[in-house]
């Protein structure tokens, strides 16, 4: 790119931010009338609340308005070629959305977009396009040399489908090839694709792996989302618990995501609000299995005992292990409080005196809903907590950007 179209692109950025709404709006609708395939590729949920509409637009502006710098945007590439990846996004998908994008930035600039501002912003967008799609050809080939691993969707059989708690179930998926799968990251997660009646589409999910890599099944758990009206209940997780049985196939993608594990020695807490604690679980089963002798603690938080899944299985863990601790916040109160590390309230870092140590040399990893993880990342800043220690994932479009 010119200087001139770096300046161009760059003026305009702040324009489209502005009217960011508009511009994703008409993007989608250009897309999804020119491409009405691609709604089995993105999740439609998202679309009506509009989280996804932000999150791909907003990342070409800020893309854009740091063409001078890229290299401050390339940590959270890998991020977003983990999720592409997922999807099974592929490079001649760049051309599509490029063309709907661009069309849609003429069509918000309206006059002002004259030909070479377009130009400018085609040669940006390529750009990029070019280091990301570059980046998921690598991603997709670490997959397939990994032994059992698959790039795309690849069907599996649900073989055993266990109660959790009253709103967790989890799914033991086996592939119905009869092959090997491939192991994963502690923390990683899947994408589950099934077909929707009521939209009469295919819709992917993605769910974090529940277990330690076992190399025979991935097991996954899934919160049923019920709403209260007007907003309708959540379509896979209902579709999951109510319709999906055991001997049926879903498509599964192979695992990915940098939410994973770091190898060491420090001291881990792992805190997680409702089934938050699912790429938690798979984290402190890996330990297990491994013999660690890293100190773990883990702080829970959820309503009450009836939603709390894999309750007596962390029980289990901690009474087994010395280096494992566990406390566990519920909402609502009951006779469980009575217990020896359960508290009552939201998950709060700041109640713990001596039973949990918040320290510079300690890892964090905390999973949960957007809310949750911003207070608690603050709380532990502020208790002496290092930021570069803490590590997070929220189970939707990443829109958390905490310093
Ligand atoms: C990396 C990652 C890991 C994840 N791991 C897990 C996991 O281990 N377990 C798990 O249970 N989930 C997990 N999730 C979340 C999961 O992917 C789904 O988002 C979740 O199951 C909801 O999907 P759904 O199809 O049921 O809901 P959707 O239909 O996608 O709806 C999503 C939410 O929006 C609400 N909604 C729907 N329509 C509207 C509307 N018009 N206005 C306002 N709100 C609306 C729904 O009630 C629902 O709560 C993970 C997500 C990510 C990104
Ligand atoms: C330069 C181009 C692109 C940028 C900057 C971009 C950016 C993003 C971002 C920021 C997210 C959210 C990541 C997250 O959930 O954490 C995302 C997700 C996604 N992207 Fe892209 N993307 C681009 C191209 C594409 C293309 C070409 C496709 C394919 C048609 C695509 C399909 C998707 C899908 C399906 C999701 C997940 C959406 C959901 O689950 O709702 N993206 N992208």
């Amino acid at each position: 790119m010119t200087t001139e179209q770096k300046e161009m692109v760059k003026a305009t950025v702040p324009y489209l931010r502005e009217h960011g709404v508009a511009l994703t709006t008409h993007f989608y609708k250009r897309l999804f009338e020119f491409n009405p395939d691609l709604k089995n590729v993105f999740n439609m949920g998202n679309q009506q609340n509009s989280k996804q509409q932000t999150a791909l637009a907003m990342a070409v502006l800020a893309y854009a308005e740091n063409i001078d710098h890229p290299e401050v945007l390339l940590a959270v590439l890998d991020g977003i070629g983990q999720k592409h990846i997922s999807l099974n996004i592929r490079a001649e998908h760049y051309l599509i959305v490029g063309e709907h994008l661009l069309a849609s930035i003429g069509e918000v600039l309206g006059e002002g977009a004259t030909e070479d501002l377009l130009k400018s912003w085609e040669a940006a967008y390529f750009q990029l396009a070019d280091i990301m799609s570059g980046h998921e050809l690598e991603l997709y080939r670490q997959q397939v040399q990994k032994k059992g691993g698959w790039t795309g969707w690849r069907p599996f059989i649900v073989k055993d489908k266990v109660r959790e708690s009253s709103e967790i179930t989890s799914f033991y998926l086996y592939p119905t090839d009869g092959g090997k799968i491939a192991d994963f990251a502690p923390g990683q997660y899947i994408s589950v694709r099934l077909f929707l009646p009521e939209l009469n589409l295919l819709q992917p999910r993605q769910y974090s792996i529940s277990t330690a890599p076992n190399g025979i099944y991935y097991r996954i758990s899934v919160k049923k989302e019920t709403s209260t009206h007007p907003t309708p209940d959540g379509m896979i997780s209902n579709r999951l618990h109510d319709f999906v049985s055991e001997g049926q196939l879903v498509d599964v993608s192979a695992p990915a995501g940098s939410f994973t594990l770091k190898d060491g020695v420090h001291p881990i807490v792992f805190i997680s609000g409702g089934v938050g604690q699912t790429p938690l679980i798979s984290m402190m089963e890996s330990l297990i299995n491994s013999g660690s002798e890293r100190k773990q603690t883990w702080i829970h938080g959820c309503r009450d005992q009836n939603v709390h899944a894999f309750r007596e299985m962390i029980e289990l863990w901690a009474t087994e292990h010395d280096h494992l601790e566990r406390h566990v916040f519920y909402s609502t109160t009951g006779h469980e409080l009575n217990k020896e590390g359960h508290y009552e309230g939201w998950v709060d870092l700041n109640r713990f005196r001596t039973e949990v140590q918040i320290t510079a040399d300690t890892e964090y990893y905390l999973c949960g809903p957007a809310g949750f993880i911003e207070k608690n990342l603050r709380d532990l800043v502020k208790l002496g907590a290092d930021r570069s220690r803490i590590y997070f994932e929220e189970f939707g479009p990443q829109t958390l950007h905490l310093n």
